[in-house]
């Protein structure tokens, strides 16, 4: 076929074989796996001899409509699929899975193969003939050839992998293999779980939690094969492979609404769990600070000379603001970079610098990119990660876990918080290691976190009136947020949070450098978002007034976010959402939670789908 070519390039995947009606389970796991992709969806199972399948385009509540009508047949066997097109129309017949020129093999494929032409080109010589865009569909015809050939599917799974360049996560099932399963990693996510009398594969381990919490990790370059009782893993040239048995500590309601239009308004009133379990067991019996998976040796840390954070979106917001905790607490050096530019520069690394990637979803390929970048310059890795199992903490020399819980809005949130948690965590730990820091100045600033949940909750119980402000806002067409020092951070964050949900043009400034530029787009009656830095010994909070002033004496509406007590800020605010009192380093962890219900509320006004914002993907698993 000519024309632009399909990739899938971060997708939901699931595989199923068992006792239950394959095409039940693949779809409540593809519900789950919704939020990876949303353009297209499909299921096949395998039943007598044949391969039955249905594919729709657009969200997974079209294929279910077509399902209710005209149900598959009940097999034990099936796959499905939620893709996220980056290229091209995403269509019917661009939909997975893909099958084979007989309808023998069916695949589904996260990732691209970038040799997919190629190898397309040698076998339509062969009178094989392509019904879709895709590169996957090479895949399909490829494996089906070999099944035909006499081999079984796990064997031909391996031959094909090793002509496949690119990155991949296939998942197959052959119509004469009704008790079997095959699937394939390279460089994209997929994990296994284990039942009794059954086994599920998942991009993530949400596609099956509802059925098992006990799970595997798959590394680079393995095929799996399920059946009903066993789950044997080999590398591509079928030699035993190492794999890592883990149990999910989270249960199903983590991942249901809870009563909540959307995941993202659940997992903003989640957050002060989430930072609370964060924060859980970081002491030891001496009560000297102690992160579990950090597998740096004391000797290690005092030696590092430079910290660089590497991070995208959200993520490179905590970033951010971890460079002014750990800096200060520290005194090392910290540079923070986008993931997407930090290889392309060049950047002077060596054995005393310290690289920390954090990554929500662990499958970001900017950042997972990045990290094997520092490695080769021989830095040592530090992931800060929310998912078990996820390629950034296994390819890194260690990790922090933030115990988020599933963040399933598209929009990351209790993502965020706990993040930054884990950013202070290292921080502090780096400065006893260090002893750039007292320990009774440690355990102050410990207890200080642990307060955090219940101010977070504080700040909560003001949402509905924050709503009240996200209805006064409705008609807005451009907002702007104003913060300094850490608070600079937490403005970029919020624009971010408005432009993703509301699709509205919304920036972030550093409040001083204003006046060097962006504060000719006041204009009269435009909303202005004030993260005021709590009153202390410097002079943050009197110029953060300065530039607030500013932007009010030419017409802005200002809707400023201060600590309690702050009477000075009164004058200037044409709204005011208090904030519980914390350290400055700490107020970002308060000061993001009314941005969130200001933009989760504004974006529901506006009557956009919150937890699928367009054109977005949660993991995005491409360069
Ligand atoms: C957050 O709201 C965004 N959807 C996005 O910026 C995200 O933070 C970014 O893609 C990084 O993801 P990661 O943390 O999973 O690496």
């Amino acid at each position: 076929m000519g024309g632009t070519v399909e990739f899938c390039a971060m997708c939901g995947i699931v595989g199923y074989v068992g006792p239950q009606r394959a095409q039940d389970v693949v779809i409540d796991g593809l519900r789950r796996l919704e939020y990876r992709g949303y353009d297209s969806a499909g299921v096949a199972v395998v039943h007598d001899d044949a391969l039955w399948m249905a594919k729709r385009a657009g969200k997974l509540e079209n294929l279910e409509k077509v399902l209710a009508e005209e149900p598959l047949p009940a097999a034990g066997v099936g796959i499905g699929h939620t893709r996220w097109a980056t290229h091209g129309p995403p269509n019917d017949a661009n939909a997975h899975p893909h099958a084979g020129e007989a309808r023998r093999v069916a695949v589904v494929h996260n990732g691209i193969i970038e040799n997919f032409a190629e190898l397309r080109d040698r076998i339509e010589a062969d009178d094989h003939a392509f019904l879709s865009d895709t590169d996957t569909e090479i895949a399909a015809h490829l494996i089906e050839l070999q099944v035909q050939s006499g081999v079984d599917l796990t064997e031909a799974m391996r031959r094909v992998c090793q002509q496949l360049d690119g990155a991949f996560t296939l998942v197959a099932v052959d119509a004469h293999d009704p008790e079997r399963v095959v699937a394939a990693r390279r460089n994209s996510p997929l994990v296994v779980g284990l039942g009794e009398g059954e086994n599920f594969l998942g991009s993530d381990v949400a596609a099956f939690i509802e059925h098992t919490r006990e799970a595997l990790e798959l590394g680079q370059d393995q095929i799996v094969t399920l059946t009903r009782d066993a789950v044997q893993v080999t590398d591509f040239w079928g030699r035993a492979a190492e794999v890592t048995r883990f149990h999910v500590d989270w249960d199903l309601s983590a991942a249901e609404k809870d009563g909540h239009d959307w995941f993202m308004r659940k997992e903003i009133f989640e957050q002060p769990r989430a930072v609370a379990d964060s924060l859980i067991g970081r002491r030891g019996a001496d009560g000297l600070l102690q992160l579990d998976e950090m597998r740096l040796a004391d000797e290690e840390i005092r030696e590092l000379d430079k910290i660089i954070i590497i991070a995208c979106g959200t993520s490179f917001y905590a970033g951010m603001v971890a460079k002014y905790a750990i800096e200060h607490w520290t005194r090392t050096p910290v540079e923070v970079e986008l993931a997407s530019e930090f290889r392309y520069r060049d950047p002077i690394l060596d054995s005393t610098t310290l690289v920390v990637a954090i990554s929500q979803s662990g499958e970001t390929a900017d950042t997972l990119q990045a990290i094997r970048h520092a490695r080769e310059q021989r830095a040592r890795v530090l992931a800060i990660c929310n998912t078990n199992g996820s390629s950034i903490p296994r390819e890194s020399d260690a990790v922090i876990y933030t115990h988020a819980g599933p963040e399933i809005g598209v929009a990351s949130t209790k993502g965020f918080l706990t993040q930054l948690v884990a950013c202070y965590l290292l921080a502090l730990y780096v400065a006893q290691v260090k002893g750039t820091r007292y320990g009774d100045e440690i355990d102050e600033i410990v207890a200080q976190l642990e307060a955090i949940p219940s101010q977070i909750e504080s700040v909560l119980e003001q949402a509905e009136s924050i709503y009240g402000l996200a209805r006064d806002h409705v008609g807005a067409r451009s907002v702007l947020f104003l913060g300094r020092h850490a608070g600079y951070p937490v403005a970029l964050e919020g624009a971010l949070k408005l432009k993703e949900l509301a699709y509205l043009h919304a920036e972030g400034f550093a409040a001083g450098e204003l006046k060097h530029g962006p504060i000719a787009l006041v204009e009269q009656g435009l909303p202005v978002l004030c993260v005021v830095p709590p009153r202390g010994r410097d002079q943050l909070h009197g110029k953060m007034i300065s530039g607030i002033q500013e932007v009010r004496a030419r017409g802005a509406r200002t809707i400023c976010l201060a600590e309690e007590g702050d009477a000075a800020i009164e004058p200037y605010a044409d709204e005011l959402i208090r904030l519980p009192k914390v350290p400055v380093l700490l107020q970002p962890l308060v000061a993001i939670i009314p941005l969130q219900l200001f933009a989760c509320e504004l974006a529901t006004l506006l009557g956009h789908d919150v937890d699928q914002p367009r054109n977005l993907a949660k993991s995005v698993t491409v360069e």
